[in-house]
């Protein structure tokens, strides 16, 4: 029988759900775990009512105090879902009490932190995994897989977006746009998922970066304080402002080591997309193209087929034994959604956990840096307007 692993959750807003969810559901979908997880206790403020969330996902206890909960000697495993200044204090006091980590992405708010929370790891020796679920949707884990495999030969270019749109002057001041708490605004939270895509389907590491622009558009928003305690039935007049200093939207220009050349740009005004997460790799020999709002689907061009046929193919990736993690998945068109790669990623930290191999490989906290170093050479060429050499950002 499988050994189980004990879970302490810190954090229960919108990735406490979908962890939750992941842990609830993976060992009912994935039969040959090594280790099943247990959902042992989650970790939730005060005024968020931590004992109705554990009833409602299945936790078997809840706490408002994170410390005494990663400390616990009955934890095996901490997963941290709190905004990003709030990763760094529970990561050290897990690392410090000898437990396996698991943190959302990006590593930390700021490069300091995550250099901090790499080397107190690798002194602990800790197994470590970061939340970079797009790794996980089985068309970017085919994309990976075929770029490994090599079909589509010598990469040229890599063009990546991940535009939202929900950032518009109706929205507050979330933790989001406040540097002190996120550390960057669009940057840290949407270039930080399609860098690890990039270094993941490419298998190559960014070399220098240059071009880049970072613009806030929307300098001031309504407290949330104000928000919620009447600025919007109360109108207008009972709203108070307040600065917000993260980016809205980063783009930037990148050189890999084998060469290629790639671009970079994540925005919350891009008005008309919700989350359209894409990635594009042109090769030699070909070319893969992926869309997350349309997340079953990898596009694939052969450059070397018939050119009489030669154009396109869309593969719908939803075949046991040829895509990535269908296997424990509903028969062949039978759609996943967002919810599955989280699922996925909890499957395969168990795998890890258990001694097994991912799937795919897991982003540990020394890979999740490489993409945290690439994010402050980004805004260090948009600040000096020039360009940046990776050597330079430790
Ligand atoms: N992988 C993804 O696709 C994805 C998507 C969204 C967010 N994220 C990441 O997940 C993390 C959490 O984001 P979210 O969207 O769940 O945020 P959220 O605001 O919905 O929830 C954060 C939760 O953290 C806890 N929390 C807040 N302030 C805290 C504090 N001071 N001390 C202790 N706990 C506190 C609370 O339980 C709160 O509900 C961030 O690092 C974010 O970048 C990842």
């Amino acid at each position: 029988m499988a050994k189980t692993c004990n879970v302490a959750l810190i954090g229960q807003g919108f990735m406490g759900r979908t962890h939750s969810n992941a842990y609830l559901k993976v060992a009912k979908f994935f039969g040959d775990l090594p280790r099943v997880p247990v959902m042992h206790s989650v970790f939730g403020m005060k005024e968020e009512n931590p004992e109705q969330f554990a009833g409602k996902w299945g936790w078997q206890n809840a706490s408002t105090d994170w410390k005494s909960l990663v400390r616990n000697e009955d934890i095996d495993l901490v997963d941290l879902v709190t905004p990003n200044y709030m990763h760094l204090p529970p990561a050290m006091e897990a690392l410090a009490a000898g437990k396996a980590l698991a943190t959302e992405k990006p590593l930390a708010g700021t490069l300091a932190d995550a250099r901090e929370m790499v080397a107190a790891a690798k002194k602990a020796k800790a197994k470590t995994f970061v939340w970079y679920n797009y790794r996980r949707c089985p068309a970017v884990a085919l994309a990976h897989q075929l770029v490994k495999a090599g079909k589509i030969g010598r990469v040229y270019h890599v063009r990546c977006v991940y535009l939202q749109d929900w950032g518009g002057p109706e929205t507050p001041l979330l933790w989001r746009f406040q540097k002190k708490l996120a550390g960057s605004g669009a940057h840290g939270d949407l270039n930080a998922h399609i860098v690890d895509m990039a270094r993941f389907i490419t298998g190559d590491e960014i070399t220098e970066i240059s071009g880049a622009i970072a613009e806030t558009f929307i300098k001031e928003r309504d407290l949330l304080e104000t928000v919620a305690s009447g600025g919007l039935g109360g109108g207008k007049g009972a709203r108070k402002k307040g600065r917000s200093d993260v980016d809205d939207a980063v783009l930037f220009l990148a050189r890999f080591k084998n060469g290629a050349a790639a671009s970079f740009e994540a925005s919350r005004l891009a008005t008309g997309y919700k989350n359209q997460n894409g990635i594009e790799v042109h090769g030699e020999k070909g070319a893969i193209r992926f869309r997350f709002e349309d997340m079953n689907y990898l596009d694939y061009y052969d450059n070397t087929a018939d050119k009489k046929v030669q154009g396109w193919s869309r593969i719908i990736c939803t075949s046991a034994g040829n895509h990535p993690y269908v296997e424990a998945w509903w028969p062949d068109a039978h759609i996943l959604g967002y919810e599955h790669g989280f699922i996925n990623q909890a499957a395969d930290i168990m795998r890890v956990l258990g001694g097994k191999k991912p799937e795919v490989p897991i982003p540990d906290f020394a890979d999740a840096y490489e993409t945290q170093r690439v994010l402050e050479a980004a805004l260090l060429s948009a600040k000096n307007r020039c360009a940046v050499k990776m050597s330079e950002v430790k």
